[in-house]
């Protein structure tokens, strides 16, 4: 059955896990066991499905998947054996993997699903008459995917559905479509326990895409850099300046994860929502928009996608000289200084960055931010 229009809400009651059950006798491959394929494969089993994982020789993640009881196989036996094929590698690595491995082994009847848009919006991957595809992208990193499905909760993901096919009834199971697996694979990792959205490729990519360079990251970080230089210019004391212009960003950030917008005014003080009404417009000035809707245009017609491929073909140059540069900027010792004023950031970040718990006992307080 077709998806309800773009941007209805989807609960548990109307994604029904049993597609994917482990009765079904159909079988679940994740390509993949990092940030997302992790939380992925350890939520669909222990949500009752079958589940391979697919790794390449010799990698790091494939041990750790058979250390943690999955059987894993080559990239392309992993996906020559499901019915569901969920790639959770590097964008980056899609075109390539897709070209080289998977084209040859995927077959009709079966379903491909990615956990972000970018390689089925831009054509990297481009399935076949007869294989399905769909896209089932949690709004949040794999270790919170995890947490909170072992809380009982669940993030947030948006679903689409980019092919149809249908699938026969089984031995154990009615027919389905590449629809309801999706919208199990959504139940299994938990994302409809609060509701999941529905969108299409398009929006998760372009949106995805957007929001990371105009606001959280591009222009986030633009913010933070041109602050802390105008404030050191001005002959302030950079940790100063790193405490107010850049730190500070996570007391704002949580408010509005917790509360909105509205709440966060609510929670600043009068002087400091002062700045909301009169900074911020003349900082975010028809100019500014004007730019954000070049770069929307740019990641629309695909340029952005083509100038990223680029780079990684050429083992992401631009990127790592840019990182690079960075780690110069003075930015960077005030705030190793403000940091080290705060010995336990380092303990928390620790946590926050290894792979997230197996088990409800090592779950944590689920407050990795998504
Ligand atoms: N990170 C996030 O928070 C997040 C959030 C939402 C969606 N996503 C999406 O999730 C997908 C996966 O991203 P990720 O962040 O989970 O990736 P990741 O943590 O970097 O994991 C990558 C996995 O792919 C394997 N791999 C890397 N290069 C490979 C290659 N050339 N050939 C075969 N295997 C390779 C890695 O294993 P080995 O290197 O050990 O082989 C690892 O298992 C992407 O589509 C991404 O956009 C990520």
């Amino acid at each position: 059955m077709p998806l309800p229009p773009r941007g209805t809400v989807i609960k548990a009651s109307e994604a029904p896990f049993q597609p994917l059950e482990q009765a079904s006798g159909r079988l679940v491959s994740i390509l993949g066991y990092g940030n997302q394929g992790r939380a992925h494969a350890l939520n669909l089993r222990d949500s009752g499905a079958a589940v391979l994982v697919g790794g390449r020789p010799g990698s790091d993640a494939r041990a750790r998947a058979e250390a943690e009881g999955f059987e894993t196989f080559d990239l392309e036996d992993a996906a020559r054996k499901a019915d569901l094929v969920v790639i959770a590698l590097p964008d980056e690595v899609h075109g390539p993997v897709w070209t080289s491995t998977l084209a040859s082994v995927i077959r009709p009847g079966q379903v491909l699903g990615v956990v972000h848009g970018f390689s089925l919006h831009h054509g990297d991957i481009d399935p076949p008459d007869g294989v399905g595809a769909v896209l089932v992208a949690p709004k949040g990193p794999g270790r919170t995917v995890r947490e909170r499905y072992l809380m009982g909760q669940g993030i947030p993901a948006i679903i689409a559905v980019h092919r149809e096919i249908e699938m026969p009834a089984t031995e154990d199971a009615p027919a389905t479509d590449a629809t309801d697996l999706a919208l199990a694979w959504a139940t299994g990792l938990g994302c409809t326990r609060g509701g999941s959205i529905v969108g299409s490729v398009a929006d998760e990519t372009e949106t995805d895409l957007f929001g990371e360079q105009a606001v959280l990251c591009g222009g986030m970080t633009a913010l933070f850099l041109a602050a802390f230089e105008i404030l050191v210019e001005a002959g302030y004391p950079p940790e100063i300046a790193y405490i107010e212009c850049c730190h500070e960003a996570k007391q704002i950030g949580d408010l509005v994860y917790n509360r909105g917008i509205e709440g966060m005014r609510a929670a600043i003080s009068n002087t400091a929502e002062f700045g909301i009404d009169h900074a911020g417009p003349r900082l975010v000035d028809e100019k500014t928009r004007a730019t954000m809707r070049a770069l929307l245009q740019e990641i629309r017609d695909g340029g952005f996608a083509e100038r990223l491929r680029r780079d990684a073909r050429d083992g992401f140059r631009d990127l790592h000289a840019h990182r690079d540069a960075q780690r110069d900027h003075p930015i960077e010792a005030a705030g190793e200084t403000v940091r080290n004023l705060m010995p336990w950031l380092a303990e928390e970040d620790a946590r926050l960055q290894a792979p997230g718990p197996d088990t409800a006992d090592e779950g944590g307080n689920g407050a990795t931010p998504g």
